[in-house]
């Protein structure tokens, strides 16, 4: 049970922590694209304005007057390309494996070329002298630099994060042991409180059942309303009995350990209960059958196995009315039994179906006192099929029926 919460609360932190980085990771990459760009789109602009600069117009014709360091053009994946006013390429420089697009648009602009993608900043060349609008240059840059660069960063905030979870998955490992051991501690005390009390709260009860029967045996001479009450002492005493046993039973069992399970005979023990009951199920006008073959055997605790199935056998009786039917179904499924105790009894809400393995819950609570049960049964049944490493579910439609379905290990028997 702890280790299920534990492994819970592992992953909550983990998920929080992945939430986390993740967040701060795409803040980072935002902010950092954003600045490399903007400082990317400065340089280029400026390029276009020394461009712009070193264009003049001379006879009616846009004339470039000097060259650019195409050394650092190169290394950069830059270009410049002039153009007149009808966007007729003039002059260009720097690298020549940027093909742009032809049309002349004034602003900063992506386009993809290729596989690369291509930054351009476009300016509008003013004549000096009148200041006529004599043309356009384009600055223009691949971003596959830039695109690299972002790769590499994506790679380094990924390669983080995961090294970070895993460290923290190391740390939250110990962090809820940590915490969960006062816990642990607090419920094993409770558990043992809970059996001590149980054990202790039997002497007393045997004393009054024992009473109340000697009592019960020599009823001549006792007037009717004073048996009466013997018979109720008898018939609480009884209940509290059986109450004390179930809290002893769910104090004390944890997983059985493997060199205590024996070979059980599950077709035996299901005939046997089928025969046990079926008086029961006979007086109330049930159909009780069966249907399993002779040979399912499994690794566990004969005792155990029986009450669990008694649980539930117990129950579809008692929740299904007369004329009701009540089936069980075992079938060997690869390396687990699964039994299916089915009825079509008064059958549970769809709301309550979560509740029905709580311990003392019962979905009419009225009926406690009248019908003995005290709703540790079914809770009973469930720990039974962990003990044994198994599973219990239930389905169910009001008014229709249920199906407790038990999924239990077969377990290596030789
Ligand atoms: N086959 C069933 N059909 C309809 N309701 C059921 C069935 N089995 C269990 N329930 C519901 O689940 C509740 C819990 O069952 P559980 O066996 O734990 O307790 P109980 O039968 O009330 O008492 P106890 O088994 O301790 O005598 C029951 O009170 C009942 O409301
Ligand atoms: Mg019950």
């Amino acid at each position: 049970m702890f280790e299920k919460i534990r492994r819970r609360l592992l992953l909550s932190y983990l998920i929080v922590l992945s939430l986390i980085l993740g967040g701060f990771a795409i803040a980072v990459r935002i902010v950092f694209t954003h600045s490399l760009y903007k400082q990317q789109t400065q340089k280029l602009a400026a390029l276009a304005q020394v461009g712009a600069a070193n264009a003049e117009f001379d006879n009616g014709k846009l004339r470039i007057e000097n060259d650019f360091p195409q050394d650092k053009m190169f290394k950069n994946y830059q270009e410049l390309n002039w153009f007149d006013t009808k966007g007729n390429l003039i002059a260009k420089q720097g690298r020549d494996i940027l093909k742009l697009p032809t049309h002349v648009k004034e602003g900063e602009q992506i386009n993809p070329v290729g596989k690369n993608r291509i930054q351009s900043v476009t300016l509008a060349i003013i004549n000096s002298d009148d200041k006529q609008f004599i043309g356009y240059v384009i600055a223009s840059q691949s971003l596959e630099e830039f695109d690299e660069t972002l790769n590499k960063l994506d790679l380094g905030l990924g390669g983080g994060i995961v090294v970070a979870l895993i460290i923290s998955g190391a740390g939250g490992v110990w962090l809820t042991r940590q915490a969960m051991q006062p816990i642990e501690e607090s419920f094993e005390r409770l558990k043992q409180f809970t059996a001590d009390a149980s054990h202790e709260l039997r002497s007393p009860l045997m004393a009054i059942k024992s009473n109340a029967g000697v009592a019960l045996k020599y009823r001549e001479g006792m007037r009717e309303t004073d048996a009466e009450k013997f018979q109720a002492i008898s018939s609480a005493t009884n209940q509290m009995t059986r109450l004390t046993e179930d809290l002893l039973f769910l104090a004390r069992h944890d997983n059985i350990p493997n060199h205590i399970k024996e070979t059980v005979n599950l077709s035996s023990i299901l005939n046997n209960l089928v025969q046990l009951y079926q008086p029961q199920a006979v007086a109330k006008k049930i159909h009780l059958k069966s249907q399993f073959n002779e040979k399912l055997y499994l690794l566990g605790d004969l005792n155990q196995i029986t009450r669990l199935f008694s649980n539930l056998i117990q129950n579809a009786i008692y929740y299904t009315p007369s004329k009701g039917i009540i089936e069980i179904i075992a079938n060997l499924s690869v390396s687990h039994l699964v039994v299916n105790v089915q009825d079509t009894g008064v059958g549970i809400a769809p709301g309550d179906l979560e509740n029905i393995f709580e311990r003392f819950w019962r979905a009419d609570k009225s009926r406690s006192y009248n019908s003995g049960g005290s709703g540790l049964g079914l809770a009973i049944a469930q720990a039974i099929a962990e003990n044994h490493g198994g599973l219990i579910t239930a389905t169910s439609q009001l008014g229709i029926g249920s199906c407790f379905t038990v999924r239990l290990p077969v377990g290596s028997l030789n």
